[in-house]
Order: C-alpha cells, then structure tokens, then sequence
C-alpha cells in the first residue's frame, strides 16, 4: 500500500470504475483489469487517490457482477489474481489506492453456498440463506416486495420452501442472523486486505439484516415519498433493521487494524438515519453515500438545505461523501444539467469543494453525459423485470470515451462494444487533455487546488448569504465558493480577495473587491482576504 496516511480517505478524491466499460485491453468489446492498469497514467495526472471498482468476482451477471459466484476470485472476462495484484501494486506506485465492491446481501444463485442450501432443507448452507414455508394458499410467506419488482420470494421446488430475494431471483439474500455468514465475511474481508485491497465499498448497506420474525412490511403514511407510496409499502422488516450496526462495528474494527476504509450504499434519504451508520462514536462506516444530494435538482435552496442538513445531523468528525453520478443513478450531466457545459462546470466545482469526500464516476472529469439507448435492447434486467424503461441503467454504464477515432481508444476499431460507446467525437479524454479551457482541465485543477489548499480538504463549511438562485459557502478561514445556479446574473456581496479557479477560465487571479459577480451559470473559488 502507498503511504499508510490513515486520513487519505478524507483528503482524497475517489473515484468509480465500471471495470467493463473503461478501457478494453484485449479487444473482445468489454473492459478489463488490464485496461485500468493501462490506463492509471490518465487517474494520476487527473489527482485521484482511490480507484472503486465495480464487482470484479466470477459472476453468471444477471445482475452484471452484483450477483457474485465466488468472493475469492476474479470473473475470467476482467482478467486474474494476479492481474489484480498487479493493478495494486502498479496504482500503489502512483499513489492511488484500490478499493473493491463487496456484496453481501446476497449471492449468486449460482454461488456454491446457495447451490448447496438449495439441494436438501439438511443442507450444510441451508441456514446461510433466508427461508420460509409458503402461506397454505401458495402464496409467498410474507407481503414483502422486490426492489426490482414483485414479490421477494421465489418457490423453491426442490424443497417446498420460499428463499428470499430483495433483488432478483437469481440474487438470493443471504441469512445474517447465522454466526457462520458473518466469520465467512470476515474472512473474505481478510483475504482482500491481505493482498493489498484498501478497503471496500459495501453494496446495499442497510439492507443485510431481516425482521427476525418475518413480519409483514407496514403500508405507507401520508408523509412517505412517491417512490414508497408508488410501491405501496415501506422497507422496515425487508431490510433496514437496527441489528445491522452490529455488522459493521465488527468490520469497522477489522478495518481500522489496517488501515481499510468502508464506504456504504446506504440508499437512505433521512439525514439523521444516514448519521447512524457512521456510528455514534464514529465507529461503524468511514464514509456513507448521500442519495438525497445526488436525487436532488441542481438547485441552490435545493443543494444548501441537504448539506446543511447533513452537517448537523452528522456527529463530529463524520465525513460527508458527495457523488453526482453512478451505475445506477445515472450520470450528473445528463440528470443535473441537461448536458449544458456551464452548468457540468458548476456542478464539478460543488463536488469538488464541499466539506467531504467527492466520489467521480468514470467519464464525470469531462462531463460525459448517459448515451439515449434503446430499452428494448437493455442489458441491465430491471427495466425488463419492471416494465418501466425509466429504469433501465445501460445509458450510464456504456463505454469511456477515449479519443474520437473509431472504438473510441476503449476497444479495437473493428470490436463490437459490449454496450453502444455514444458520440466519443462530441466528447473525448484526448481532445480534452489537449484543450487547457476544456472540462477536463477544471476538474483536474480543481483536485489539485483542494490538495494544496487544507481549508479545501478540512476546514469547515458554512453557509454565506446570497441573492435568490445562488449558493456560497465559506471553507475554513481563507477560502469561499460562490456558485451561481439560476439563468440571470448575481452579485455575492461580503467577498473579497482573489479567484483561485473559476468555471469560467478568463477569471482565475482576478481581484474580488467586495461583491463577487456571476453571471449565468458561473461559479468561483475565492481564496479570500483576512
Ligand atoms: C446495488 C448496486 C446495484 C445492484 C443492486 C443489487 O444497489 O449498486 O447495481 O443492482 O445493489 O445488488
């Protein structure tokens, strides 16, 4: 491991790979460990820290590696062992660490602990996975709903008994009411820290846990948002129960005895609730994912209110983490911005300077937008299993862009791309890199302002009063970030002191006598006078 700096994690910048659509380094259309080796040169000069990847385990991808067949090992499409080893320890040589995701709600259908609990109701593994008679009618032993759809039981004929699925059915949930889950995840957890893996991001975080007695799922109030009244029932005993914290103030202790860092999925829009899973005594996860920011509307008031929010609800010292895109959301510049540059500038700038630690998903340095896509051809199975082609996530999950030329430098020009590449002419790493004005230089920049200045990575944020459609905040003594998210031009007054870097380039090292003037769109850094 590079430098074994415990807070690397809070001065850092991570960012998220979707190993099968970065870089192809062997020409089949799909993406590769090789590829990110190949392509770690691009990360460094960029200033990232810490590298995220998707699920890299064996995996029949139904659910594209969130359904893993074997913990230990690396899916022969991404490469092996020891190419991994090599991306360790080739990254570690730029300083940048690896994290892996690490999937524990649930296995693969085909992994061989459900293969086997499938096989008799004596099985070995039979108690690894959750397991109900079904009602005397038939029907499913509870009301609970899949997040994909339908009921989250399947039949099991073999056996006569119901497995539970909170996904797919080729994803069954794993039983962690059972000691023997649990030291079976420690001793994956272990066997990645062994060779090198910095810590991981944990899918479906609040989810592991079931209602121990199965008791049917409370129907909406009055105050529950659409998605819950549209779905008619709220999570409370499917997942989301309190025993979950014990899981992780186990792992956190694992963690913190070598330097790991966990990062939740923690699909959670309470901010109070968000807090608890860093633990009261900051003893549970290092970082937890903010769903509220990244489904909010690119909106001053918006924006202001969930991270105020946040940063009083979170217990001293709790680290904020910000994302605008990822492979299930969708990606900022097509959802926040309608694929209008000014605002992608904005956007780069608030995640880059708020108190916390920003997480970029592959192609955000250049404000890459999803790719429109067709769902009658989608890849990802929910829009199919749903029906809602609102929900299919293959258009933020198609391939990097490299270059304009054909195969975008992500895979041989002859090479049929796992998913459709989009329009790498409009928006491309090479041209970008080769125009000092371009989104990628600003981001690139903004890194490296926040690694050299501590109020950008660790001084506090507060709010500053602003006119209507803009948002500044004060970091520490010596800096401001005023941000100008509406159509019409505004004057932040109370600044005074110089650009560091703003959205619109002509303006860095400009003077700020007073009141900051922004026009359409436009945000700045102020390093700010005494
Ligand atoms: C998480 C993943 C998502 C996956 C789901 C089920 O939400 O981010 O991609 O489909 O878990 O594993």
């Amino acid at each position: 491991m590079p430098n074994d700096d415990a807070a690397w994690w809070r001065d850092g910048v991570l960012y998220q790979i979707y190993v099968r659509s970065f870089a192809d380094s062997d020409g089949d259309g799909s993406g590769d460990l090789q590829g990110v080796i190949d392509h770690l040169d691009h990360l460094a000069w960029l200033g990232v820290d810490g590298i995220w990847l998707s699920p890299i385990h064996p995996s029949p991808n139904t659910d594209w590696g969130y359904d893993v067949a074997d913990y230990l090992d690396v899916h022969p499409e991404l490469g092996d062992l020891q190419t991994l080893d090599r991306l360790v320890a080739e990254a570690g040589a730029r300083d940048i660490r690896i994290l892996l995701d690490l999937v524990p709600n649930h296995t693969s259908d085909r992994h061989a602990w459900f293969v086997d609990a499938r096989s008799s109701r004596e099985a070995e593994h039979r108690e690894w996975y959750v397991w109900a008679d079904p009602r005397p009618d038939g029907s499913p032993p509870n009301n609970w709903l899949s997040v994909f759809g339908g009921p989250a039981w399947e039949l099991d004929p073999t056996t006569g008994q119901c497995y539970l699925h909170n996904f797919l059915p080729e994803q069954p949930d794993l039983n962690w009411w059972n000691r023997e889950v649990h030291d079976a995840f420690d001793d994956i957890m272990g066997f990645w820290f062994e060779r090198g893996i910095a810590g991981f991001r944990i899918d479906v975080a609040n989810g592991l846990v079931k209602d121990a007695e199965l008791r049917d799922n409370p129907p909406p109030t009055g105050e529950d948002p659409p998605e819950v009244l549209r779905r008619g029932q709220r999570f409370v005993h499917n997942m989301n129960r309190p025993e979950v914290h014990d899981v992780y103030r186990r792992w956190r202790t694992l963690a913190d005895a070598s330097g790991r860092v966990l990062v939740g999925e923690t699909w959670l829009f309470d901010p109070e609730v968000l807090a608890t899973f860093y633990g009261s005594d900051l003893d549970e996860l290092h970082l937890c994912f903010n769903f509220s920011f990244m489904f909010a509307n690119l909106e001053a008031n918006a924006l202001r209110a969930i991270v105020e929010a946040t940063d009083a609800a979170f217990p001293e010292g709790a680290q904020p983490a910000w994302t605008g895109s990822n492979h299930d959301v969708g990606r900022f510049p097509s959802r926040w911005c309608a694929g209008d540059p000014a605002r992608i500038r904005c956007s780069l700038m608030t995640l880059l300077t708020l108190r916390g630690t920003p997480f970029l998903y592959y192609g955000d340095e250049i404000g890459l937008p999803d790719v429109p896509l067709d769902p009658a051809d989608a890849l990802d199975p929910v829009p199919r299993r749903t029906g809602k082609a609102e929900r299919n996530r293959d258009p933020c999950r198609t391939p990097m862009p490299w270059s304009g030329e054909p195969g975008a430098g992500f895979t041989d020009p002859g090479a049929t791309p796992w998913l459709p590449i989009g329009d790498a002419a409009a928006s491309n790493v090479a041209d970008q890199r080769g125009d000092r004005g371009s989104t990628l230089h600003l981001t690139r920049d903004l890194i490296a302002l926040r690694r050299e200045r501590p109020d950008l990575r660790g001084g506090s944020y507060e709010s500053l009063p602003v006119p209507a459609g803009a948002w500044a905040w004060r970091r520490g003594d010596g800096h401001a970030v005023a941000l100008n998210l509406s159509g019409s031009e505004v004057a932040v007054e109370g600044v005074r002191g110089r650009i560091a870097i703003a959205t619109e380039r002509a303006r860095d090292g400009e003077g700020v006598g007073g009141a900051l003037a922004l026009g359409p769109w436009q945000g700045a850094v102020v390093e700010t006078a005494p």
